[in-house]
């Protein structure tokens, strides 16, 4: 039951979520972060640590979003070499994207 991230980050990337990951599951890129079904261990602490509530029990994902489970397993693997376990300053317009909606077609998947 590995965690997924989903739509919220996508050009918002925080960043919260991956300084508490005790397994340096996270993966970056340039605009959104993956979870490596591989790594994660379902210790659940990164959840509460992001601010638009982008990240969910594979299980628990909401039904518009399962396409992100799939999305995490495949990005992570595209992302191997990016691993993220720090926060760094999320992306500078972050705050007026995280009410946005029907943000996938925004999703840059090449460094
Ligand atoms: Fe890392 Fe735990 Fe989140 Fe999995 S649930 S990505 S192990 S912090
Ligand atoms: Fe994304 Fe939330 Fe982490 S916006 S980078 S899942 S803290």
């Amino acid at each position: 039951m590995p965690y997924v991230v989903t739509e919220p980050c996508i050009n918002c990337k925080y960043t919260n979520c991956a300084a508490v990951c005790p397994v340096d599951a996270f993966r970056e890129g340039p605009n959104f972060l993956a979870i490596d079904p591989n790594e994660c261990i379902d210790c659940d602490a990164c959840v509460t640590e992001c601010p638009v509530e982008a990240i969910y029990p594979d299980d628990e994902v909401p039904s518009e979003w399962e396409s992100y489970i799939a999305l995490n397993e495949r990005l992570a693997e595209a992302w191997a070499d990016h691993v993220i376990n720090e926060t760094k300053d999320s992306l500078p317009s972050a705050d007026e994207w995280a009410s946005k909606t029907g943000k996938l077609g925004d999703l840059k998947e090449e460094w």
